[in-house]
């Protein structure tokens, strides 16, 4: 047992942030203490991210100020997790020489050992000879071959699974809500994206270990529980095929793109095969505790009827996507290799909003492709005029290593187009969004409260200070509730089980305000803006 500190900083998507949590869990088991401050740390670890050059250069940034620290003499052991350290791999150790240990995304699991090696190494004062492969653990194209895949896959599959048996209490929401990871890796090979390069192949997890995993974090308290995916819904594992030597089910490959052709548009199981729509069913059924399903992130082809239909007929599957387009030129989508088109990708919303009138969708754009014109643009402001988006992430193309288009296209929309252009989305988005959100005005829902409105906080902070009125408004000019002087009341925030943002005062009858944290409630909404609603508590 260590009981060396640990600083943890995660950039980047969702699936980091899982990943990252399943490390603390790993190295809080092996005694390690996880810290806030880097300054308080041992050991600093940054599980990076390298899908867009901004949240890279994040990384850099903090990487130098650690090297600077150590170049100084402080004695920190600093390692480099996730993407950034798969895609440049040992390279990365000679431009860095600070750098300790490397650990890409499919290599988790072995992350203790790194350290472990290099605290031995150090001990026996060789730590600048510990040999390469003890400090580095990186998949390379290893990940793409059969034989030594299913190995490296059963170790990561464990590390997933013993996260369930101790979900940190501390995490979001009072501990209440989680992320399950249904599929690691992608096979879609969209021309700018690292993701296929630095995850590896598209790897399904057995279905009854999903199933295992989410009744454990129920069992300790989680009520919502967020599937994981790059692309969800082509979740499929065949059964009978993959049996370990103890005859338990392991990951398994998916197939690729050219694999997904339905003209019926039904994905359901064909035979001996879980689909997603199973799965979510199986799910729903097994773990009722789960107030709140969803997942994340769909791919806007091959999204079957049985999917749809599962979630129009399961109360607890939340009716919500996040469906990222990327353009709406045809042209453009041909060139990111997307495999589908604008009107196919507009044939699944239409086809989800008949069959699901209140269901919430949300989607990524990426502005500045290469060669986009200001036509291919307008079709892209077409798209989100025409599609009823409550929020899309906007990203500024930028030029990735490793992916096809840095070999094959020139980065040839200038920095300044590609701002103006990100900055008249997000105009339309906003107005997009905020006839989304009043669609809601006069309606009740259900909120699971995630946390004391920092907004109302700061406004009554301001008020009490004796200030002009410090309210918060919506577009339409309406005050936000705002906090009341009965210190007990306070505004409260949390999320629709279609991901829209409710705020709302506590009850002054109620146990103090943050015990509605982590609970469901019922909010009659009385007002919208364009980033979210407000309304008021239902006494039942
Ligand atoms: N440049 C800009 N945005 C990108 N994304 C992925 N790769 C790039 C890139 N090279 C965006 C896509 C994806 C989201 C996670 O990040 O929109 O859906
Ligand atoms: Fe990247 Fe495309 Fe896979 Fe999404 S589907 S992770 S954008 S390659």
């Amino acid at each position: 047992m260590t009981s060396k500190k640990v600083y943890l900083e995660t950039f980047g998507c969702q699936m980091n942030e899982l990943d990252s949590e399943l490390v603390s869990g790993q190295l809080q088991g092996l005694g390690y203490e996880i810290v806030e401050r880097d300054t308080a740390a041992d050991i600093v670890l940054y599980n990076t991210c390298s899908v867009r050059e901004q949240a890279e250069n994040k990384a850099w940034s903090r990487i130098g100020l650690i090297s600077q620290r150590k170049r100084d003499g402080e004695d920190i052991m600093l390692g480099v997790l996730g993407c950034m350290a798969e895609r440049d791999g040992t390279d990365l150790l000679r431009r860095h020489p600070e750098v300790d240990l490397l650990c890409g995304p499919g290599e988790l699991d072995r992350l203790p050992m790194l350290i472990d090696n290099l605290d031995r190494a150090k001990a026996s004062e060789h730590a600048r000879q510990t040999a390469m492969d003890d400090r580095v653990a990186l998949s390379g194209n290893r990940s793409r071959r059969w034989s030594v895949l299913s190995a490296a896959e059963n170790n990561l599959e464990l590390l997933d699974l013993a996260r369930a048996f101790d979900p940190d209490p501390t995490a979001k929401f009072a501990g209440r809500s989680a992320y399950v990871r249904i599929t690691r890796g992608c096979n879609k090979f969209c021309t700018y994206c690292v993701v296929p390069h630095t995850r590896g192949a598209e790897v399904h997890r057995p279905p009854n270990d999903i199933i295992d995993e989410c009744r454990q974090l129920a069992s300790k308290g989680v009520i919502e529980i967020t599937l994981l995916g790059q692309t969800v819904n082509h979740y499929r594992y065949t059964h009978g095929t993959t049996l370990s030597v103890s005859g338990l089910e392991i990951p398994q490959v998916g197939p690729g793109l050219k694999a997904f052709q339905f003209p019926d548009k039904n994905t359901s199981s064909v035979g001996n095969t879980t689909s997603f729509a199973d799965l979510l069913a199986g799910i729903h059924e097994a773990v009722p505790e789960i107030k709140r399903l969803r997942f994340v992130t769909s791919y806007p082809r091959d999204f079957g009827d049985d999917i749809l239909d599962v979630i129009a007929e399961h109360p607890r599957i939340c009716p919500y996507l996040h469906v990222p387009a990327q353009s709406g030129s045809n042209r453009i989508l041909k060139l990111m290799n997307r495999g589908y088109t604008v009107e196919q990708d507009l044939e699944f919303i239409d086809r989800a909003v008949a069959r699901i009138p209140d269901i919430s969708i949300a989607g990524d754009i990426i502005v500045g492709f290469p060669t986009e014109t200001e036509e291919d643009f307008e079709d892209t402001v077409a798209l989100l005029r025409r599609v009823p988006f409550k929020n899309n992430f906007i990203f500024k193309y930028s030029e990735r290593p490793g992916t096809v288009c840095k070999d094959r296209f020139e980065d040839d929309v200038p920095l300044e187009v590609k701002k103006r252009r990100n900055n008249l989305l997000l105009a339309v988005q906003s107005e997009v969004s905020a006839e989304v959100h009043r669609k809601w005005v006069g309606r009740e829902v259900d909120v699971l409260v995630e946390q004391v409105s920092k907004r109302q906080q700061k406004a009554s902070e301001r008020s009490m200070a004796g200030l002009a009125n410090g309210v918060a408004l919506t577009t339409e000019g309406h005050a936000l509730p705002s906090a009341p002087d009965d210190s007990r009341v306070k505004q409260l925030s949390g999320r629709t089980a279609g991901d829209l943002i409710v705020f709302f005062d506590s009850s002054d009858q109620s146990s103090p305000a943050e015990d509605l944290i982590g609970t469901i409630q019922r909010v009659r909404i009385d007002d919208s803006s364009p980033l979210n609603l407000s309304g008021r508590l239902c006494h039942t």
